[in-house]
């Protein structure tokens, strides 16, 4: 078979290691042939390929970024749709692809599967807010790397008794917040799905302080105070003049310093938290989720994603993964307050 192949959306550490578990079981075990699309769904619209096999795929996995490039773009605006993409198969002789991204990929990858456009998915964000597979990868670097960052942060703020806030990834659920803060000791997590008051977050600062402690506030980007008190669009706009995703950690910085006199800085983390290595963890995960796709095509699963239940890869329905994010529990996160402040 000729099997296509892109990355898209937002890049994850470990997509490197999709994509070479993918093309090494199927080019040595099933003796299948790959085209790589440059830059996503862009690429195959484009019908802009690369050459990818076993040489191109040699020691990636530990290469954070993809070898294929990534882009959000959507395959069904400007020369896209079911026709043009129907012609590149044609052209590159595909019997099939594998898209490897999150829920805006999964969800133009069902719309061309119920066209007819044979497609295996494989979900991806550092989020860890997909439906239907309990675990991606990418997850468990950023989170990683965020903790080490909390590590760093305490130590300074230790040095000058302030409170620390640092602010992380996730724009619609708290898991890398709710992950790294435990795994550092905050004193405080906020996230999207809880509405945490001014009140509540100074009293556990303040506790914190009490005890001799530096306090270390932990925020996700798309928390809001109370809920609605402070939307996003409130937050104005980027240096390029789009909407702040984050900024939710510079406000709130003031705003504790105000109140309880503790003095408090900043720190976003950012795309640091989606660069460099992935952990062990997340290469072994998007390995067996690579080799994985590999068996799903040649068992013609189109419509369907390779995801992690438990310890198992199994295959769900694109439809399964897409309308609801898998949002942290009221059950996780009070298990986490019991050890704020
Ligand atoms: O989708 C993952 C994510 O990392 C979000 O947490 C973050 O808000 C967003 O991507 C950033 O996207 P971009 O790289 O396009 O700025």
């Amino acid at each position: 078979m000729r099997i296509g192949m892109l990355t898209s959306g937002g890049d994850a550490p470990g997509l490197n290691a999709v994509i070479r578990g993918a093309v090494l079981t199927g080019t040595t075990v099933h003796h299948h042939e790959f085209v790589g699309f440059k830059d996503g769904w862009k690429g195959l619209v484009e019908n802009d390929t690369l050459p990818l096999g076993r040489h191109e795929v040699k020691g990636i996995s530990k290469q954070g970024g993809t070898i294929l490039g990534t882009s959000r773009t959507n395959p069904f605006e400007g020369r896209g749709g079911v026709d043009r993409i129907n012609d590149v198969f044609a052209e590159n002789r595909l019997d099939a692809l594998i898209a490897i991204g999150g829920e805006g990929t999964l969800a133009a990858a069902k719309r061309l599967t119920d066209a007819g456009i044979r497609i295996v998915g494989v979900p991806k964000t550092v989020d860890n807010d997909l439906d239907a597979t309990d675990y991606t990868f990418g997850f468990d670097t950023a989170v990683g790397i965020a903790t080490e960052a909390m590590d760093r942060l305490r130590t300074t703020g230790d040095a000058h008794n302030r409170c620390m806030v640092a602010e992380v990834m996730g724009r619609h659920v708290g898991w890398i917040a709710l992950h790294s803060g435990m795994a550092a000791g905050a004193h405080a997590i906020l996230i999207p799905e809880q509405n945490t008051s001014m009140d509540q977050l100074c009293a556990w600062v303040q506790s914190a302080y009490d005890r001799g402690r530096a306090p270390l506030v932990v925020v996700a980007e798309g928390f809001t105070l109370d809920g609605a008190d402070q939307p996003h669009s409130e937050r104005g706009l980027d240096a390029f003049g789009r909407p702040r995703l984050g900024g939710i950690g510079e406000m709130l910085a003031p705003m504790i310093e105000e109140r309880t006199g503790i003095e408090t800085r900043a720190t976003t983390l950012g795309h640091i938290q989606r660069g460099g290595t992935p952990s062990a963890f997340d290469r072994v995960l998007a390995t067996r989720l690579g080799m994985a796709a590999i068996s799903a095509v040649d068992d013609a699963r189109w419509g369907e994603m390779v995801a992690l239940r438990g310890t198992e890869i199994v295959r769900v329905p694109f439809e399964a993964a897409l309308g609801k994010l898998k949002t942290v529990p009221q059950a996780r996160y009070d298990e986490a307050a019991l050890l704020f402040g």
